[in-house]
């Protein structure tokens, strides 16, 4: 069976999981599932990346120890793809003993090849890209500041590697996609490739060197560390090594981190005689709202959040879709709640609620005979458009894969063909689950190659009704625009008020939102769904004195990104002279019950 092995970047633990890491994970567990389909043994590796300057800050900052804080925000990610259910075969941590045997394995080889070398580093590094910047005083992949460095190091010799790199690049004109992203990495090296520091003598959290070495003020580079995780995952170093994985990886990464890969990796690999990566596939960023997501911007989703308000698939869904991949992609809950609405609830959902329907008269009953001799052109046209799938995928073109698929879906939005199931299937892989279930088919390899070899004719089936799969949701508007001055006293309709939606709800949690002095957040019970309403009251109320309160609440405003937390609606007050009040019932009423 063919190998693959699909790699996520492994993610800093500085911080916790956002939208940005889900979305590569996404990526890679998509391609995991549809490489599966075709037969493959297909491993999926992600991570957590925890040494290094930039944890040991961080962790300091928490009062915890490097490895306390690093587990605690480890733990995170790994809750975050188990919520999505990311189907990883091995989830990597650089602290794991195995790992850090690995690395020094790697170290003795690089040393006995005679490609690294003692002396000092003497120029910039900027502690959040963990990267050497020579002279630079600000950072030129984030812009931060950088810091003057002057250290002992370890030197690994790149710039012997330069003309092979070069010549990899040659022979290997697909080894990086989108091939705009090559020809900058080509550029790159032709402009000469510089020595890498590769160990670090002013911090202690990191990788220790080989102890025959004997450096103990030494430990390695946060970067060669990270890069060879992708091997000690496969037992690099071990006797049960399972290398020849390598021959056939996929590494899905951010744009920000094409060079570590395209460039130290490659070396990296050649100077340990391993195989080098099949394809490197660089996506754009997520952008919010135009503006990059950053904690000092206050504007940074978490997508288990984001999934919990809009459903887990729905993310999935947009983020695959929306954005070409390469290129940077706006997220915005609006632009989600119009693509889930058009793709999923009226194509998809209308498709099989149709199917159920027409097939109710008849007992759900479908005799594929009929189907076949009727529909028998049209079967050989969504064939070829299904047969197309492949290229796109091939070409890592994610979002054509789904906009020709739901061209199929709308083709057909009366028929049935099973093999539709199957390529939905690593996108939305729940739903696709149900569907299967539904057709009575397995979603396996095996049945799979055998629809697509043209045995794609259905059996007599017998179809039970189906709930919606994609219930609709519900619009919301973009921004509240300023109201003109002139505007404002006159009357509103009474249609433009019975647009809010108002509810009752009980507040459940109260807690103060961290570096805020304003911001409460609250958990409000409307009746069966709970909701969290960022309210700017933390000056007038403590959190224990509202648990238990009821409050009056418009619930469809836009969700609202702040301080890395979302807002879904706005509990309401009134002002005056003394402060501010929280508007309440006189009597005791149920939750949800509307406000009119
Ligand atoms: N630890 C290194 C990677 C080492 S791999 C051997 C690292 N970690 S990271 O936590 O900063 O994750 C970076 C990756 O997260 C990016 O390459 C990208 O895959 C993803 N994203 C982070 N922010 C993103 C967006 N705003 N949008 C899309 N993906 C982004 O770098």
């Amino acid at each position: 069976m063919q190998k693959m092995l699909v790699t996520t970047p492994i993610y800093y633990v500085n911080d916790s999981p956002h939208l940005g890491h889900a979305y590569t994970t996404f990526i890679a567990d998509m391609l995991k599932k549809y490489h599966s389909l075709q037969g493959k043994e297909v491993f999926l590796l992600t991570g957590t990346d925890e040494h290094g300057q930039k944890i040991a800050l961080s962790a300091s900052k928490h009062h915890l120890s490097p490895l306390e804080y690093a587990s605690k925000i480890s733990q995170k990610f790994r809750t975050e793809w188990d919520y999505f259910k990311i189907d990883y075969n091995h989830f990597v941590r650089t602290t794991d003993s195995t790992h850090e045997q690995a690395v020094q394995q790697a170290l003795d080889t690089m040393l006995a090849k005679g490609d690294i070398y003692k002396g000092t580093y003497e120029g910039n590094y900027c502690v959040s890209c963990e990267s050497f910047t020579t002279n630079s005083t600000t950072c030129p992949d984030c812009n931060r500041p950088t810091s003057k460095v002057a250290e002992e190091s370890y030197f690994f010799r790149l710039s012997a590697y330069q003309e092979r790199l070069l010549d990899f690049y040659n022979k290997h004109p697909h080894a990086i996609l989108p091939l705009f992203r090559r020809n900058e990495v080509v550029s790159f090296i032709k402009q000469g490739l510089h020595d890498l520091s590769i160990t670090r003598t002013s911090f202690e959290w990191g990788v220790p060197l080989p102890r025959h070495l004997n450096e103990p003020r030494h430990v390695v580079y946060v970067w060669l560390d990270a890069l060879l995780s992708y091997v000690s995952s496969l037992g690099y170093g071990t006797d049960n090594a399972n290398i020849d994985y390598v021959n056939h990886a996929l590494h899905i990464v951010g744009k920000d981190i094409l060079r570590f890969h395209a460039i130290y990796w490659v070396a990296f690999l050649m100077s340990l005689d391993l195989p080098i990566f099949q394809q490197l596939c660089v996506h754009g960023w997520w952008l919010i709202e135009g503006v990059k997501m950053s904690k000092s911007i206050g504007n940074v989703l978490n997508a288990k959040d984001l999934a919990q308000s809009y459903g887990a698939e729905a993310l999935r869904y947009f983020l695959l879709r929306e954005a070409p991949l390469g290129q940077d992609g706006d997220f915005s809950v609006q632009a989600l709640i119009r693509r889930f609405n058009a793709d999923l609830s009226n194509t998809l959902g209308n498709l099989i609620q149709r199917l159920a329907g027409l097939l109710k008269p008849f007992s759900g009953e479908l005799k594929s005979t009929h189907t076949l001799e009727f529909y028998a052109p049209l079967y050989t046209q969504w064939q070829a458009q299904l047969e197309s799938l492949k290229g796109y995928l091939q070409e890592l073109q994610l979002h054509r894969y789904l906009e020709e698929l739901w061209r199929v879906f709308e083709a057909c939005n009366a028929t049935i063909a099973k093999e539709r199931v199957f390529y939905l299937y690593p996108v939305l892989p729940e739903s696709a689950s149900k569907l299967a279930k539904w057709l009575h088919i397995s979603l396996e390899p095996k049945s799979f190659q055998a629809y697509m070899q043209k045995d794609f004719l259905l059996p007599a089936l017998k179809l039970a009704p189906i709930e919606a799969l994609y219930p609709k949701l519900e619009e919301v508007q973009a921004t509240t625009k300023e109201t003109p001055k002139e505007a404002q006293n006159a009357y509103i309709k009474f249609e433009d008020f019975s647009k809010l939606d108002l509810q009752v709800g009980t507040i459940v949690k109260a807690e103060k939102v961290p570096k805020s002095d304003k911001l409460l957040c609250l958990q409000i019970d409307f009746g069966g769904r709970v909701r969290q309403i960022l309210s700017g009251i933390a000056k007038y109320y403590s959190p224990e004195s509202l648990e238990g309160k009821q409050v009056c609440a418009l619930l469809n405003l836009p969700p609202r990104p702040m301080l890395g937390l979302v807002s879904e609606g706005m509990v309401l007050s009134a002002s005056d002279k003394d402060g501010l009040k929280l508007i309440t019932p006189l009597e005791l009423v149920s939750n949800g019950a509307k406000i009119g």
